[in-house]
């Protein structure tokens, strides 16, 4: 396995939950962690727990002149993460075109747009993180779907394109990250504890859980094109929806 020592990572989408988690965990391993998104207030909570090496930049993946101008510098970086984007829920007729519109842009757009400008070592990996529904139904997420699996076909692609630079994505189930604080607590406790119940692994995920996949995908030197499930095995149990 390669060691991250020393490596430059960057997690857009690393001040909050999955991406937080990913940045705890590379900068476990010593590596020059660098997280950007769009809330300077989340960057500054985020940056307290990371250590004394680590950096933030305020960062609108979603704009093209502000990703292209974050990676004008031509720094090359070891390793860039993409967690961030969501939305999109509401089953057809109803859902309106520009839910759907912002939900591939939130996600799906912002991902490309890092890949397209990013500009990565030999050796290095580009990763994303996209979500089991990628790969199964459920009621009203049909768009959500749509979204995780354009993001995996991507993954795949570019694994090709982009090569010997490594690409991979990691798909979780359910983890427990302020994203679900669109639920009120008592309807979020309710869910984590069904969910759990349901799930081989009796427990919901926690942001570190897929920081750890990720940094298999970093460090792994023969993996690439791959999406990795790491769900609780939610994905081995039929129709669950989550
Ligand atoms: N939590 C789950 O159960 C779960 C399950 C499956 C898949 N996922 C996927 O995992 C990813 C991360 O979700 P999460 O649960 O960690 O959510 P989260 O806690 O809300 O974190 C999302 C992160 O993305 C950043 N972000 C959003 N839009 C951005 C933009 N345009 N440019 C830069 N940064 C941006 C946010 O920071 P700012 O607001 O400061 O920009 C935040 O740091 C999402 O793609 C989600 O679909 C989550």
């Amino acid at each position: 396995m390669n060691s991250l020592q020393g490596k430059s990572v960057l997690v857009v989408g690393g001040s909050s939950g999955i991406g937080l988690g990913i940045a705890q965990v590379a900068a476990g391993e010593g590596a020059q962690v660098t997280i950007a998104s769009r809330s300077q207030r989340k960057l500054d909570a985020a940056l307290a727990t990371l250590g004394a090496s680590a950096k933030a930049s305020v960062l609108d993946a979603g704009k093209d002149a502000e990703v292209d101008a974050f990676f004008g510098d031509g720094r090359k970086w070891d390793h860039v993460v993409t967690s961030a984007g969501m939305g999109g829920r509401g089953a057809l007729p109803s859902i309106e075109m520009k839910t759907a519109y912002a939900a591939m842009d939130a996600k799906f757009w912002v991902y490309f747009r890092v890949a397209r400008a990013a500009k990565i070592a030999e050796g290095g990996t580009l990763t994303f993180v996209s979500g089991s529904l990628g790969t199964k139904a459920a009621f009203g997420s049909a768009l959500v779907s749509a979204t995780n699996a354009a993001v995996e076909a991507l993954g795949r692609g570019l694994a090709l394109d982009l090569a010997p630079v490594r690409v991979n994505v990691i798909s979780p189930g359910v983890v427990d990250t302020p994203l679900w604080n669109q639920f009120s607590e008592e309807r979020r406790k309710e869910f984590f504890a069904t969910t759990s119940q349901k799930l081989p692994a009796r427990r919901i995920g926690q942001p570190r859980d897929i920081g750890h996949a990720v940094l298999f995908a970093m460090t792994n030197p023969f993996l690439t094109g791959q999406v990795i499930q790491v769900d609780g095995g939610s994905g081995i149990l039929p129709g669950t929806g989550h």
